[in-house]
Parts: structure tokens; sequence; C-alpha cells
């Protein structure tokens, strides 16, 4: 590619040139067919902007707030798994990235720096993901260290009580390293040549009989607020909001769990009506352009999480990277609102879009 990248579709290939195709294989990969995983992307497509013109948007404020935490735009890191294996600075480079935009880091439970050294590296408002393992103790220790360090959140991932078959990591047999969070606790370096490391390490240590009656102790253990990944559905909102959960974060995993699960985009809306606004409602998913975000805003999303567009620009540039791309992404939600005729995200309202439904009326 000649030039500096102009979208973050040239920042994947430049990912795709910089990167192991393990590596590669496993940052843009989904689960079995990959249904989900084009449609996250193609969904977007069939939703259409509705501009008003003669706004006076001379000036546009993207700034919003997340549990009370003030955020340059309604954008934040997804939080994903090691970094490292996307450049040798890992997480730490990620979250000086997301500092640098003035927006919050979301760090993975298996990071492969640790909460510690994220938490020393940058100022970011961070939020920390935990899944459950079976040994409940580590889970309560990261919980702790994570908020020992200034973590203002808890993400539970709740979609993965089983890693989904990716089936690119079964044929490259994806080795992962050992997680220095999880040093003299667990070991997260299966090698073996059977298929994908990861898999096994997760079918071993993650516990698939976590359920809903489980949250209490989830909440007995920690002061903060926990936001809960991994909804699809209205049913499962209303339980999220009786559960006590401070928002809620419409994810499919990025299409890595459930094939066949529906594009996130596309039940946003079920999920937002549901909670009426009791919580806020997160989204994430397929996120490559301003305009997505601007439409997942119009649905009712309070803000996204972006994934793989991260990594991206952690493998092709570092930190550096990271910040082109959530600069870029904000330019383009700036442009997206200034065209539509909105100077703030409270201006985006759902009459600036039209669902694929909507237009067959
Ligand atoms: C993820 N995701 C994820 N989620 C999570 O809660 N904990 C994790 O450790 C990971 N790890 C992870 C690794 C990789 C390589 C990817 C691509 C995704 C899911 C992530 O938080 C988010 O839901 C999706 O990435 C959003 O979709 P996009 O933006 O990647 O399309």
């Amino acid at each position: 590619m000649a030039g500096e990248p102009v979208n973050v579709n040239e920042f994947q290939e430049l990912a795709r040139q910089a990167l192991p195709k393990m590596y590669y294989d496993y940052y843009t990969g989904g689960a079995e067919d990959q249904h989900t995983l084009k449609e996250n992307v193609e969904a977007f497509c069939r939703i259409i902007i509705r501009p008003r013109i003669l706004v006076d948007v001379s000036r546009i404020d993207m700034s919003t707030t997340i549990l009370g935490h003030k955020t340059s735009a309604p954008i934040m890191v997804a939080p994903t798994a090691m970094h490292k294996l996307a450049h040798p600075e890992g997480e730490v480079a990620t979250a000086r990235g997301a500092a640098a935009c003035d927006v919050i880091m979301g760090l993975s439970y298996m990071s492969t720096c640790t909460v510690e050294e994220v938490a020393s590296s940058c100022n970011a408002v961070r939020f920390f993901q935990i899944y459950v393992y079976k040994r409940r103790d580590i889970t309560a220790l990261m919980v702790h260290r994570a908020e020992k360090n200034g973590f203002r959140a808890i993400i539970l991932t709740a979609d993965t009580p089983r890693l989904g078959r990716r089936e690119a990591d079964i044929k490259n047999k994806m080795v992962a390293p050992q997680l220095k969070n999880f040093e003299g606790l667990i070991s997260t370096e299966y090698v073996s040549d059977k298929g994908s490391n990861i898999e096994a390490f997760a079918a071993g240590a993650f516990d698939a009989s976590f359920c809903w009656k489980d949250i209490a102790w989830l909440k007995s253990i920690t002061k903060l607020p926990i936001l809960i990944k991994g909804v699809l559905t209205s049913e499962d909102a209303i339980k999220a909001i009786e559960a006590g959960f401070a928002g809620i974060i419409v994810s499919n995993h990025g299409a890595r769990q459930l094939d066949y699960a529906p594009a996130t985009i596309s039940v946003l809306e079920e999920v937002v009506l549901a909670v009426q606004g009791k919580v806020p409602v997160f989204f994430d998913g397929g996120v490559r352009r301003g305009t997505d975000i601007f439409k997942a805003l119009a649905l009712g999303a309070k803000a996204v999480l972006i994934g793989r567009s991260v990594v991206y620009g952690l493998a092709a540039k570092g930190e550096r990277g990271v910040k082109q791309v959530i600069q870029m992404l904000k330019n383009e939600l700036e442009l997206t609102m200034a065209l539509s005729g909105c100077c703030t995200v409270y201006d985006i309202t759902r009459s600036h879009v039209k669902t694929e439904k909507e237009m067959l009326h």
C-alpha cells in the first residue's frame, strides 16, 4: 500500500503484512462458517443515514459521559486478548494510545501485560474485563488487583462458558504464551499439536457452570460498577437489569463465539427498548467506520467498543497506530455528525437512521 493508511481497512492490510499468519488469523477470525463475522460488518451497510441540512454545524462536540467519566468521544477500546502477539509493547502501548485520544481503555483478563503495568503506564480511564475461572480465588484476586490499581469498572464477559470453535486457530495449532497476570497461579501456556492451545486452556480453566445466581458472588467481591458483556436478547437484558448490572454491552464477542448469532447492530434496538433507559447500553461488533458509530448511537447505544480495529493499529504501528486508528474513527464520526446535522452526540436520534426493515415499508 502506498502512503499512509486512510481508513481502518487499510490498517488491517498493514497488520496482515506485519504479523505471522498464526497471529493474524487469531485476530481476524470468527467462529465456524464465520457467517456472523461477515454479518457484523455487512449489517451496518443495510442501515441508511437520514441527514438534516442547514443546521449550524460549525462546532461539533463528540464528548460524552460513561459511568460518570467524561470522555472525548463515544468510543472505548474493547478488551481483546494478548496484545504482545501484535506488538512487543502489548497492552501498555494500547492503553497509551487510548489515553492520548482521551477514550476509555478496556483491558482483557487475558492480557499479556499485567494490570499493574498497564495502570502505571498511562492515565486513561480503565475498565477491567473478566472471565470467571473454575478457580474463583484467581478471579477474585484479579478483580481486587484491578480495583487496587485504579480501574473504574469491571466488565463481566458472559458469552464464553466455552470458547467458540475458531477453525483457523485449530488448523494453526494456535499457541498462547504464559500470561503474566496469572504467573504462579495457573499455566496458560499449552503446547500441544492437537489443535488450538487457547481452546484447550479455556476448556480447563473457564467455569461453564457460572450463571445468573452467581452474580451475587461477583457483586460481593467488588464495589466497582459491573457491566455485562454479551447480551443479544431482550430477555437477557431484562435479567441483567434485575441482577443489578450498571450497564449492558450488546456484543457477540466479535463473532468468535456462536456462529449464526445475530449481527450485533441488528439486535441493538431490541435491547435498548427492553432496557427503557434504566442503565446505559453499549455496543460492539463490526465497527470500522465513523458512520458505524453514528448508526449505533442513533439506535440507542451510549458508546461503542472497538476491538479488531485497535488491534490492527497496534500490529501496524504500536502505540502510534492505536492512536491513529482511534483518531481516524473520531474524525469520521465528527464528519458524519456535521454532514447529518448533529452538533453533539445527544443530537443523534432514532430518526437519523432507517433500517432495512423500515425501507421495505
Ligand atoms: C476479543 N474479544 C474479547 N472479549 C473479551 O471480553 N475478552 C477477551 O479477552 C477478548 N479477546 C478478544 C480477542 C480478539 C482477537 C478479538 C478480535 C476479540 C471480543 C472483543 O471484546 C469485542 O467484543 C469484539 O472484538 C468486537 O468486535 P470487533 O470490533 O472486533 O468487530
